[in-house]
């Protein structure tokens, strides 16, 4: 089998508790879903984020103490929503930067641009579209230190080994003095984030159910929808969010693109996404644990969000 997704899928379906990774909710459907997400009223850490860029752009930009032109690149950059109102303060202030964002989507990237062209249009851009590391490799060469963004709460989504190597990676590819700026979803009531992801409004049960979808259209599977219901839980200790695929019965699907045939019991789970919340404390640690010196956290009014702002030693 040479497809990742299909390789991918069976792992998840035939471990002792079934997973799916949460990769894989972004199919061209996912993508449109999560944008409802992003409007609801009770999905929260967007509008928060959004203020942190639109009220503190000048603090953070004073707390980057770049001496000469710089390069921002934004790691996944999508409609680039959030980072306008960076991009724009930074422009009204004729600073000299040139904004890098790269997105695996050839599409988000062309709308980005395009929308960037009309509403900046003094802004100097080098969109770029593939995987962030092998296009982050050039920055290591590059004369202009830089500003990572890495925004959206993403790390969030990343178990505690995995936020470990991405932050490595990022480290090795940047040069001493280059700064970090990562979206962190905090710790805070517990009925405002149970809210934000087990929904009432059953977009976020959408959201999961999809995946089951993808799997019928890409491996040729037989998922009956209905049959199948969506869980979500927030443990305060932890701050882990994990969402879960409930099967309302006992059932066998088949995989028909890969011979496969896979079981449920009653009430059985698939995990498929964990959304972790930090305290800052967390944070602070896993900034010195991975090499880099906290130069401030910059939170929204209600304290729900940060972005924290990080230099690489
Ligand atoms: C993309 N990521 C930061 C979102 C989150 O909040 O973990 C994905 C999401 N899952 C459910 N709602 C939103």
């Amino acid at each position: 089998m040479t497809n990742t997704f299909a390789k991918d899928i069976l792992k998840g379906l035939t471990a002792k508790h079934k997973y799916i990774s949460s990769k894989y909710f972004y199919d061209d459907n996912g993508s449109r879903i999560f944008q409802e997400i992003m409007n609801m009223p009770d999905y929260y850490p967007t509008n928060a984020e959004f203020e942190i860029l639109s009220m503190q752009s000048k603090q953070i930009v004073e707390a980057l103490k770049f001496s000469g032109p710089f390069n921002i690149i934004e790691l996944g950059a999508g409609d680039g929503f959030k980072t306008f109102k960076l991009l724009e303060y930074l422009v009204n202030n004729n600073v000299d930067f040139y904004y890098v964002p790269i997105d695996i989507s050839q599409e988000a990237i062309d709308i980005l641009t395009q929308q960037l062209k009309v509403k900046l249009p003094s802004l100097k851009i080098k969109p770029k579209v593939g995987d962030y590391f092998e296009i982050l490799k050039g920055n290591r060469e590059s004369d202009r230190q830089s500003l990572l963004l890495f925004l959206g709460g993403n790390i969030g989504n990343y178990q505690e080994n995995e936020a470990k190597e991405l932050l490595e990676l990022f480290h090795k590819n940047m040069k001493v003095g280059d700064k970090l700026l990562t979206g962190f979803d905090l710790k805070k009531n517990p009925i405002i984030i149970q809210n934000a992801y087990f929904d009432k409004h059953g977009i976020t049960k959408r959201f999961n159910l999809n995946l089951l979808i993808r799997i019928n259209r890409e491996l040729d599977a037989d998922f009956k929808i209905d049959d199948f219901d969506f869980y979500s839980h927030y443990n305060p200790i932890t701050g882990d969010v994990k969402s879960y695929i409930v099967s309302l019965r006992k059932q066998v699907v088949q995989l028909k693109a890969i011979n496969e045939t896979i079981s449920f019991d009653y009430d059985e789970l698939i995990w498929t996404e964990l959304s972790k919340k930090y305290a800052l404390e967390e944070i602070r640690d896993l900034a010195h644990n991975a090499n880099f010196n906290e130069n401030g956290n910059f939170l929204d009014c209600k304290h729900y969000f940060t972005d924290s702002l990080w230099e690489k030693r």
